[in-house]
């Protein structure tokens, strides 16, 4: 139902909108959310668990993607419907909170919405749901809690399980003990004991990828890599010992932003210009030298000639560094971005053991290796094809998030949808000290935990509704742990099968999806702004318009 003239006074229309509003309102508005919501859900639901399959996504420029990361299929998907938009977003947070759980976060959350309809459909209203939900939710958190097994977040062993369970489901599965190796190393050699526990950043591993060789050749690099060749053929491509000058300026002659014109009268001026302008380009590399550096890092450009005179020099050179590596140099290396070269001092330059560029695959690329600060590290993956290291990125990127989520907060669970279906057992027996409808809600929202083992259940072949009895089952007779083990299609003790997440994964799962849940049945009422129908660049000139001003006053 959509209408562009919501009242009328005696006849009179009353403009309230917009011309070509579009507005939808209850019964209507809800039901198109909760369609819209579903079938995302359904969407990313087959990809859940290492059984699920991928997705090739296809933009509009034909650029493809193939991924099983929910927060990377919806992404592209680049949906429409606003209500959809909202379940991208429940991925997105999920990504930038805890890394991982992105499929789950949006099975859950199309699961509450479609257990809401069919309470909907009962005539419950929906702030009655949302009501229940929200106290199922703290509840949920409550339990979730009380299970949570703490750890040592600087096991490695624990640290290592969690990271290869993370990859399980993804296309990099066949070499995930490796893969978790290098991510349990790289994110505890950046993890640093403060005050308030440890402190983790997955942006301190600097993660580079190069197609070529196989994922067996992906490294841990203890240092930084830059994705930059050395500028001139004749400069040094290996330097040991070196003492690293990084400049944020230019190591050119910059263009005036003005016209300017130069007289020149005779040949031996000409001659006297050129002279100068080589004589500033010479003085920029003397000045690089003067500091004792042997190694340059510059931000921006390195004019030709002052790339000669720094060969000449024996200096290593790399230029157009971003801005995010030289932030990262700075940190390992203890240097100082020096933002004018008349500034830079020999105490400004940072330290490294090797700094060296060596041919990856068609390319080159600078190691700056054995750091002044041991916490500088980095990764370079390798694999077949472009398109599998994107994908082989996405996936340790995942692996490094709940390395960093456990040494955070170093409590764990047992997954494979043991503890969705300890959480649903316990909320289920809890819900029946509730009134009426809430219980009700309560209950849905315990059926939709359910959702997540039915969902790994079909991705792994099972009869979704023989396993969910036989979990049920278990868990009932105080197994908290059964849950499906996809690789040999059984219930089995996951703890013991070593398939454990982090909590504070699951945790968001809970909140993230439930939120968005929320937020959607309690909308009644959509107002669409029309589409502007005007040419890009704005409405058409009137010269004297209608509003009174012309383009001359
Ligand atoms: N060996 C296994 N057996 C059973 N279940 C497993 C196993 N490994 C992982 N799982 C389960 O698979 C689910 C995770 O699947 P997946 O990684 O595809 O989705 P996600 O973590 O929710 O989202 P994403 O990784 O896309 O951000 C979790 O419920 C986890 O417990
Ligand atoms: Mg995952």
């Amino acid at each position: 139902m959509a209408e562009a003239i919501p009242a009328t006074i005696s006849g009179q229309p009353v403009l309230i909108l917009k011309e070509g509003t579009e507005r939808t309102r209850g019964k209507d508005a809800q039901r198109g959310n909760i369609m819209a919501a579903k079938v995302l859900a359904e969407a990313v639901k087959t990809s859940l668990g290492p059984r699920g399959m991928d997705k090739m996504l296809v933009a509009s420029f034909g650029d493809v993607t193939i991924t099983s990361d929910g927060a990377t299929i919806l992404k592209e998907m680049d949906v429409q419907h606003p209500a959809a938009k909202m379940m991208a977003e429940v991925a997105k947070t999920q990504d930038d909170e805890v890394g991982d759980g992105t499929t789950s976060a949006v099975v859950l959350a199309g699961e509450l919405v479609s257990k809401a309809e069919e309470l909907i459909n009962k005539d419950i209203h929906p702030t009655v749901i949302v009501d229940g939900y929200r106290r199922a939710q703290e509840k949920a958190l409550q339990v979730l809690n009380d299970i949570a097994v703490n750890v040592d977040s600087k096991d490695k062993e624990t640290l290592r399980k969690v990271a290869a369970i993370a990859m399980a489901s993804k296309l990099v599965s066949e070499s995930r003990d490796m893969l978790a190796d290098i991510a349990v190393d790289a994110m505890l050699q950046v993890s640093q004991k403060t005050a308030e526990g440890f402190k983790a950043d997955v942006e301190d591993v600097k993660v580079e990828k190069k197609p070529g060789e196989s994922l067996a050749e992906t490294k841990l690099i203890q240092g930084v890599v830059l994705d930059k060749e050395v500028v001139h053929s004749g400069m040094p491509k290996r330097v040991e010992e070196a003492k690293i000058a990084l400049v944020n300026a230019a190591l050119e002659v910059e263009k005036t932003e003005f016209d300017a014109k130069i007289n020149i009268q005779n040949p031996e001026e000409m001659k006297a210009f050129l002279d100068e302008e080589e004589k500033i380009l010479k003085d920029m590399a003397e000045k690089v030298a003067k500091s004792g550096a042997n190694v340059l890092v510059c931000q921006k450009g390195i004019d030709d000639l002052t790339q000669h005179f720094l060969a000449k020099r024996s200096i290593l050179a790399v230029r157009r560094a971003s801005e995010k590596d030289m932030e990262k140099l700075s940190r390992a290396t203890g240097a100082r971005i020096v933002t004018n070269l008349d500034d830079l001092k020999a105490e400004d330059l940072g330290y490294a053991k090797v700094v060296e560029e060596r041919k990856i695959g068609d390319d080159k690329m600078t190691f700056i290796e054995g750091c002044k600060s041991p916490h500088a590290v980095a990764i370079l993956i390798r694999g077949g094809t472009q398109r599998f290291v994107d994908e082989a990125e996405r996936s340790l990127h995942d692996a490094l998030c709940v390395v960093r989520d456990v040494i955070r907060d170093p409590r764990i669970v047992a997954g494979g949808g043991s503890v969705e279906v300890e959480i649903a057992g316990q909320l289920k027996r809890w819900a029946e000290s509730l009134s009426g409808k809430e219980q009700l809600a309560a209950l849905a929202f315990a059926e939709a935990l359910e959702g997540i083992p039915l969902a790994l259940a079909e991705n792994s072949g099972l009869d979704p509704l023989d396993i969910i009895v036989e979990l049920r089952a278990s868990h009932e007779k105080g197994q908290k742990w059964t849950g499906i083990d996809a690789t040999e299609c059984k219930v089995k003790d996951m703890m013991k099968d070593n398939v454990i997440e982090p909590a504070a994964v699951k945790q968001q799962i809970l909140k993230s999806a439930s939120e968005a849940a929320s937020m959607l049945l309690k909308i009644d009422d959509i107002i669409a702004a029309g589409k502007s129908k005007e040419p890009p660049g704005g409405p058409p000139k009137r010269p004297g318009g209608e509003d009174g001003s012309s383009e001359f006053d």
